[in-house]
Parts: structure tokens; sequence; C-alpha cells
């Protein structure tokens, strides 16, 4: 019985493949055709996995001999993914056809997508008290002319899952920034649309919104977050499209034209907005629901003993550490200055000096919130240290003296600074940096996947 299964599943897997040609249809030019077909049985159940970059229309059909075939359902996979779920009792084959005749469900904002008919509120989330004075208010880098709304953060978070945001529809902003891991990746070095990989690990996205500098990137080359969000998808590496190529597409979805209209008042798609929706998104992820937050309003009464102490090391309260210099406020980010950590010299990555070509910014890098940080790892641009417990016995003993270390990094006498923690020391930091993790952002229905997959 196993094995007949199991040569089942293969079969339909060949089955589901065969019948796929290329549509004539401009906006899905340079759009591989690839499909798959997956057939998983149990408990009384055969679940059906349908994957398919172009984004057809399918049928559905089944047969009791491989001979005799009969439509069970025509679907529309909306990105990438169609899931179903059917009776099985073992004896029934399953394959998908696809008939260019046939694509004639459309994408609408009713089938596409999953939305709650009210939006979400993004302009508006509910802030601690720190937020609303110096120096958090003064680092907030919302421009006047893209001040976040519901309706366009709605749009802005739809892109942010769309595959169509890359030449082979096959990579999302999300395949890189992952919700469940703060936003990051836990992979090393992300990997891009035509399988290739970076040099950089992907950023943590949360409170973006509140940076002094207001520079985004590990070198702090986008100078602003509208600029920022339009790099990768241009990025030959991560997702290879065109600007041009793509409004194209999006202007041939309907949920599109609507979910633009809701947004910006009429349906026109142009870059412009493309970026203002990405980067309203990206600054709507806001945390501030971690058990940090809440012991901010009750003199971290909730902390364990062993978190307080941490606190009191990240805050130089105990101990020679200098955390708070560079990851400083209710945001663990710096003020004005641009650091270096001593990571390494000679200087692998130039980081800001490689964007700047200034001798003084060699090895420097931005310095994102470490909100959410226990899961977003591994850490540094590089990804270097899989673990915190890796990052702090850096900090401990392994900076590396160079020409750009920045200041709170040495002694008063100029040598490198030694923390010389304990053990005991050390797992207190660590949970301290484990209180910052956000018990919304990771789960939260409104920055997760929009799209409808099936069942
Ligand atoms: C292939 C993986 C990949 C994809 C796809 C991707 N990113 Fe990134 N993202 C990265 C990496 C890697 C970095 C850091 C790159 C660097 O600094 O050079 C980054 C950095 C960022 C930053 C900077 C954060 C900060 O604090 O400065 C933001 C914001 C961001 N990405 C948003 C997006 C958006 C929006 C999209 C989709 C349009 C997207 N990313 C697509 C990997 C990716
Ligand atoms: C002189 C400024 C400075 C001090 C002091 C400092 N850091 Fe950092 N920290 C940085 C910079 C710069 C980065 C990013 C470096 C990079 O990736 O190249 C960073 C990165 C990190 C990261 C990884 C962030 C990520 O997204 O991967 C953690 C965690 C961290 N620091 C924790 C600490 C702790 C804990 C302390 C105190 C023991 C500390 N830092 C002291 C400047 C500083």
């Amino acid at each position: 019985m196993k094995a007949n299964l199991a040569s089942r599943v293969a079969l339909l897997s060949v089955l589901a493949l065969a019948p796929v040609s290329t549509p004539a249809v401009a906006t899905t030019a340079g759009v591989g055709t690839n499909a798959s077909l997956s057939l998983t049985p149990g408990n009384g159940q055969i679940s059906l996995n349908l994957t398919n970059t172009a984004n057809q229309v399918w049928t559905i059909q089944n047969s009791p001999d491989l001979v005799n075939w009969s439509a069970v359902e025509q679907v529309k996979v909306f990105n990438g993914l169609y899931h179903c779920v059917y009776p099985d009792a073992g004896t029934v084959f399953y394959r998908t056809v696809y008939d260019p005749s046939a694509q004639t469900i459309v994408s609408t904002t009713a089938n596409a997508l999953v939305l709650p008919t009210t939006n979400f509120n993004y302009a508006n989330p509910a802030l601690p008290a720190s937020f609303s004075v110096n120096p958090i208010l003064a680092q907030d880098n919302t421009p006047a002319n893209n001040p976040v709304t519901d309706a366009a953060a709605t749009l802005g978070r739809v892109l942010f899952y769309d595959k169509r945001l890359s030449t082979n529809q096959t990579i999302a902003c999300a395949s890189c920034h992952q919700q469940a891991h703060g936003f990051s990746d836990p992979r090393q070095f992300s990997v891009g649309w035509d399988g290739s990989v970076g040099s950089r690990h992907a950023m943590r996205i949360a409170n973006d919104r509140w940076y002094q500098r207001k520079h985004f990137f590990w070198d702090e080359r986008a100078n602003t977050l509208e600029d920022q969000v339009l790099g990768p998808i241009q990025n030959p590496i991560e997702m290879g499209m065109t600007l041009e190529l793509l409004t194209n597409r999006l202007a041939a979805e309907p949920f599109y034209t609507n979910l633009f209209a809701q947004a910006f008042g009429t349906p026109d798609i142009t870059t412009n907005r493309i970026s203002r929706a990405l980067a309203q998104f990206v600054r709507s992820i806001v945390s501030v629901q971690s058990k940090y937050d809440v012991g901010e309003t009750m003199n971290f009464s909730n902390f364990t003993a062993q978190e307080n102490l941490g606190r009191q090391l990240f805050l130089g309260q105990v101990g020679n550490a200098t955390c708070a210099a560079c990851h400083g406020t209710d945001n663990f980010v710096p003020g004005p200055a641009l650091n270096n950590n001593g990571l390494e010299y000679p200087y692998v990555d130039a980081g800001v000096g490689g964007i700047t070509g200034n001798t003084n910014d060699y090895g420097k890098f931005k310095v994102p919130s470490l909100r959410n940080i226990e899961v977003s790892g591994p850490y540094m641009h590089d990804g270097r240290f899989a673990t915190l417990d890796q990052v702090v016995e850096f900090y401990n003993s392994g900076v590396v003296d160079n020409p750009n270390l920045s200041p709170p990094l040495r002694n008063p006498n100029g040598t490198v600074r030694r923390l010389n923690l304990t053990a005991t020391q050390k797992s207190a930091l660590v949970a301290f940096l484990k209180t910052l993790t956000d018990t919304a952002v990771p789960t939260d229905p409104k920055f997760s996947d929009p799209f409808n997959y099936g069942e």
C-alpha cells in the first residue's frame, strides 16, 4: 500500500509538468513557466501543492484508472503557489492541466488576496511615552510627503509579499525579510532570483522609522527609505527587475489597479507610488510590544534578576561595557555617530567607506535597531556570528584594533576595551537582549502574507 502511494505521487508530478506552455501575454514576458505538482496523502486526505511562477489558471482533474479524467475544479495561482486538500481513499489519481485558452480567471482583490474589510491600523500605532519626546521624536525619518496611511501601507504589504517584484517571479521582499525571523533571513546570505547569493546578511526590519542618520543599508548608501525600497527590485542579484517591466506587470492585475486607487486616489501605477507604498509598509513595522517595553512601565520589576543584571551591564551601570553608547534609546540605535565595532582589520567589506571613499569611513556600518535580535540571527553585516553568545564573547574579548574603531570601544588610555565579563555576566547580557523580542511583530496578521494560496 505504501509503495503504491509513493508511485502514485511520483507519477502525478510528472503528469503535472507535461502540459505547461508559455502564454502569449506581454505582461508575463521573461517569466518562466516552471510548474510542479506535489501530492501528500495521509489521514484520509490528499494534500495538493501546485507551484507555478507564472500564476496561471489550471484545471485539477482526477481519475480512477489514469485513462478517464474528469475535472475537479479550475483554480488560479495568485502568487506562485496553490494549495488544497481533498478527501482520499487511496484509489484516485490527480493531475493538473494547463490550457492556454482557459485563462479566464482574473486576479481581483476579492479572490487573490485575504484582506480585512476595514484596513488594519498602520498609520497610528500605539507608542510608548519615550517615542513622543526627544531624542526618539526627532529621529523619525517619515517625510512630510509620505506619511503612513492605512490604505497605502496595505498596498505596501501586498507588494512586500508579491513575487511579481522579481524578474522570474520567484522572490519577494519577504523571501529575505521573513516575518517569523523579525523580517530578517535565517540564512547567512540570502538567495536571489537566479540562485546567486550576496555578501551581506539581510537586515532585520523593525522601527526603521527612527534612525537619526536617516540612511539605509549596512553601508548607508540609501538616503531615504523611499529610495532604498527600489534598490532590491533592480539589484541584479536580488530581484533583477526593471521598473518599467514592474509597472507594466502590476498594471495587468486588476487587484493592483484597485489597491493603487484606494491608496492614492487614482488607479495609475507608477514607480513613485510603488516606492511610497513599500516605504510606508516598512515604516509601519513598529516593535513596541516586548518584555522590555512592559518593563519600561514598571521599573523593570517584570524582569528576572538575570535580565536586570544584563540591562545594567548593557547600560554600563555594572562593569565596563558601553553597549548603550551605540545601541541607545528604546530603539537601541546610535545618535549622529557612524560606527566601527572592530570586527576585522584589514577591512574585508569597506562598508560606508566603499560608498563615500573617505578613509575615515572604512569598516563603518549602520547600527540597526536591536529589537527582535533574538529571532533574527545570524549577526553582523556578514552574518559571521550564529548566536548571541558569540556576539557577546566578541565584545568581551574579540574586538580588533583598527584606525576607525569607535571611541566607546577603547579605554581612556587608547587600548582596545576588554570587558572581562564572568560567565554569569555574559549569560545575563544575552538574557537582556532576549527581552527585546516583540510578542506581536513576528506573528501579527497585519504584517503577514496577504495572498490567497487556496485553503
Ligand atoms: C535577495 C534578498 C533580499 C530581497 C529580495 C530584499 N532584500 Fe532587503 N535587504 C537584503 C539585504 C542583504 C540587505 C542588506 C544589504 C546591504 O546593506 O547591502 C537588505 C536591506 C534592506 C533594508 C535596510 C534596512 C536598514 O535598516 O537600513 C530594507 C528597509 C529592506 N532591505 C527592505 C526590502 C524591501 C522593501 C524589499 C522588496 C522590495 C527587499 N528588501 C528585498 C536582502 C533582500
Ligand atoms: C562603538 C559602537 C558599538 C558598541 C559600543 C557596541 N556595538 Fe554592537 N554594533 C555596532 C555596530 C557598528 C554594529 C554593526 C557592525 C557590522 O555588522 O559591521 C553592531 C552590531 C551589533 C549586533 C548585531 C546586529 C545585527 O543586526 O546583526 C549586536 C547583537 C550588538 N551589536 C550587540 C552589542 C552589545 C551587546 C554591545 C555591548 C557589549 C555592543 N553591541 C556594543 C556598534 C557598537
